[in-house]
């Protein structure tokens, strides 16, 4: 598999449930949600901790350190301390199989809103 792609059976991925994984030398958190599967950096924007030790609520991804919010369905950024967004990767669902690509690279929010 290249490094620039993440594969992961739906099967491991239950709503609610996130999963931390490495994808072309960055960190990754892949969260599983009722409106879908999205993938976010996993080092919050705000200092270092790991995003997947925190808590997933609906698609509120809660910082496990000082508690920042972000929206996983588009790495916004919902609340204080945490003002910038996290990059989000383009999810793919192929025969049951989950895969995240860097064929486009990251983006973050204020990307897709320079391309729209
Ligand atoms: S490190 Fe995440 S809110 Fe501070």
């Amino acid at each position: 598999m290249p490094d620039d792609a993440v594969m992961i059976p739906l099967a491991e991925l239950p709503v609610g449930t996130m999963s931390a994984r490495t994808l072309a030398d960055r960190e990754i958190v892949v969260c599983s949600t009722k409106d879908g599967i999205f993938a976010v950096d996993n080092i919050c924007s705000h200092a270092f901790a790991r995003l997947n030790e925190g808590r997933l609520r609906g698609t509120r991804l809660i910082c496990p350190l000082h508690g920042a919010a972000f929206d996983v369905r588009d790495g916004r950024a919902l609340g204080a301390p945490a003002s910038r967004p996290l990059a989000t990767y383009p999810v793919r669902l192929v025969d049951g199989t989950v895969e995240i690509s860097m064929s486009r690279g990251p983006s973050t929010a204020s990307d897709r809103a320079a391309d729209e």
